[in-house]
């Protein structure tokens, strides 16, 4: 049996990254018979940088919203909300006596975050991937599909699972597998081809939100940095044309189809003409789910009644796995 544990930041909208490289692979891990999923909210993590009480407390339920509407359903999987099930944080503190600094210094994303001003981040930020790694390892989880950029804190997981089974000589935590399939693990920015779309960047023309209309998708699409040379036949005539492939990219991850595909529709032609409908197939393929998450949170109550029921369902599982830890690491549990 797998078992496949994944989470989302409410730090703001999703966007299509999230969407492609993370939540699409969610839903269908949600079909396999031998798969039991667990998806959660990972507020814990949102509060690692400012934040608004207010907007976090609304950003959870719209991420749960954005679960559902995408196609998570909850008679299937367990959602949730990561601060429901304190076991979480709990695990968190034990296996942080394992981690180790230097590893946590090279982290991409704390040096990203923390920017300039290192010395002034939080321990949050820092510890981040600890949580990270308690979030998957008290499920026991084995399977864990998220996008490229979380490649890294997956291997940290990894390393934090042997290394509390080596210490305490054990065979207690898996090795939980990184799952970044699917045609498009690294959704890039629409103003800039090499770096990633991303919630963190300030320009809001830079991703599609789920959230978005039809109006400003199709601005988004039409002001996205492109180049003035035609599309060409062969998908290797775009590898130094980083804008081009991550449009071609995300053209065939929506169209169910090859890139190579994709790129034969649209070879000779020029992105005045290809983005009119590539803008319809975002479009498209989004207005379903957008529908849905306006209709649910419409009824907020029935969507923490989910999450609720969801957080219980996750306790049962974690807090046996939490007492088993604290008997292997002789802490006493009066
Ligand atoms: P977060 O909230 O930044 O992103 C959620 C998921 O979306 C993927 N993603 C992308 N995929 C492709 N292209 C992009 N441009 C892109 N941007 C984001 C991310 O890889 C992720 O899968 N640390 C995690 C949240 C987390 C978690 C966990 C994940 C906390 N605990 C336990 C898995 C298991 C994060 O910040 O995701």
């Amino acid at each position: 049996m797998k078992r496949i544990l994944s989470g989302m930041q409410p730090t703001s909208q999703l966007h299509l990254g999230n969407y492609l490289g993370a939540l699409k692979n969610w839903v269908s891990f949600q079909e396999e018979k031998d798969a039991e999923c667990l998806y959660c909210v990972v507020d814990l993590h949102a509060i690692t940088v400012p934040y608004d009480p207010k907007v976090l407390k609304r950003a959870t339920l719209e991420i749960a919203a954005a679960y559902i509407a995408s196609g998570i359903d909850p008679k299937k999987s367990t959602i949730f909300v990561q601060s429901a099930v304190p076991e979480h944080s709990q695990l968190m503190w034990l296996l942080g006596t394992m981690a180790q600094m230097g590893k946590l210094q090279r982290m991409t994303q704390f040096k990203d975050k923390a920017g300039k001003n290192a010395e002034r981040a939080g321990l949050g930020l820092f510890a981040y991937p600890v949580l990270m790694a308690a979030d998957i390892l008290i499920y026991k989880a084995t399977h864990v599909p998220v996008g490229e950029d979380q490649k890294q804190h997956l291997e940290l997981a990894r390393d934090i699972a042997s290394t509390f089974n080596t210490r305490f000589g054990v065979d207690f935590f898996p090795q939980p597998e990184p799952v970044i399939t699917g045609p498009a693990p690294r959704v890039m920015s629409l103003r800039d081809g090499t770096s990633k779309m991303s919630k963190s960047d300030p320009s809001d023309m830079s991703r599609i939100n789920l959230t978005d209309d039809a109006d400003t998708i199709l601005k988004k699409i039409r002001k996205a940095k492109t180049d003035s040379e035609a599309l060409p036949e062969k998908l290797s005539d775009l590898d130094n044309r980083p804008e081009a492939l991550n449009l071609i990219t995300l053209y065939a991850a929506l169209s169910n189809e090859s890139k190579e595909d994709s790129l034969k529709r649209f070879s000779g032609k020029t992105f005045s003409e290809f983005k009119p409908e590539f803008a319809e197939l975002v479009i498209e393929s989004f207005a379903p789910i957008t529908n849905n998450m306006n209709k649910l949170m419409k009824d907020t109550e029935s969507i923490e009644k989910i999450l609720n029921s969801g957080a219980e369902k996750a306790q049962e599982m974690a807090a046996p796995v939490l007492a088993e830890v604290h008997r292997i690491m002789g802490l006493s549990r009066l």
